[in-house]
């Protein structure tokens, strides 16, 4: 008999819905369309665009695995010609970056007339690949930073729903929760057991909310975790 997958318990519900919103652009892009993957790191999305011609722009200033790069650069300097590119994607990559509103513009540069850019990047999530971390986005600043790029058609939604938000923000009580072992015996004995048992809670009702986010994505109230912007670059 096959044996079953086990899912583990916490789920990154981002990861699970970046790739849903990746695999539809990829599926809207036309074979053959030259592609670039803007800030691609290890290219987790390079497979979804096997049937199109796919670069990869990144500065490589990490001491992480890089998938192949066409353009070792800044976003705000892509060594290639106005308009070359028929679809952009950009993912998390946003808030590294120390002038947004630059590589945006060059993003726009790069963009081919009548093609179309999908974007995330997160309004609530930890300090990550320090020091190369600087900015969090609301919906609106992301809706002013492509206007002002002189992007069109720019919709700006929310990649998970709240109950992905909080999922997260539980995985997180149950990580860095600090445990009272080499405190002093008063906060041991008080402190302690609560912190133990917020931890164990917080554990369990996250993978709770996962599955929770994964079946139904609410929006009604509340805060996504990242916000998604779909743009087009309009004909002259
Ligand atoms: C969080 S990772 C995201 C990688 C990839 N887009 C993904 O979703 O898996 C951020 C990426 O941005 C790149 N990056 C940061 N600052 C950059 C800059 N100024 N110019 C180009 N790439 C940059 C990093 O090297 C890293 O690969």
């Amino acid at each position: 008999m096959a044996k079953r997958r086990r899912r583990p318990w916490l789920i990154n519900t981002s990861r699970v819905r970046l790739l849903r919103v990746n695999r539809a652009f990829a599926k809207a892009t036309p074979a053959g369309a030259l592609v670039l993957d803007a800030g691609a790191g290890h290219g987790q999305y390079r497979r979804l665009f096997a049937h199109a011609r796919y670069e990869t722009a990144d500065f490589a200033q990490l001491g992480t695995r890089y998938t192949p790069l066409d353009y070792v650069c800044s976003l705000t300097d892509i060594p290639v010609e106005d308009g070359r590119f028929a679809r952009i994607l950009c993912n998390q990559v946003l808030e590294h970056l120390e002038s947004p509103a630059d590589a945006l513009v060059e993003l726009h540069r790069v963009l081919a007339p009548g093609g179309q850019i999908l974007l995330s990047a997160p309004l609530f999530y930890p300090e990550h690949q320090q020091p190369y971390d600087y900015f969090r986005y609301t919906q609106f600043a992301l809706a002013k930073l492509f206007a002002d790029a002189g992007f069109d058609e720019v919709s700006v939604s929310w990649l998970e729903g709240y109950f992905g938000t909080v999922a997260y923000q539980l995985e997180l009580m149950h990580r860095v929760l600090p445990r009272a072992k080499g405190h002093s015996l008063r906060r041991r004995l008080l402190v302690g057991p609560f912190l133990a048992a917020s931890r164990v809670t917080a554990y369990v009702l996250s993978g709770l909310f996962a599955r929770l986010e994964l079946r139904w994505q609410y929006t009604a109230s509340g805060m996504p975790k990242n916000y998604v912007v779909r743009a087009t670059k309009a004909f002259v």
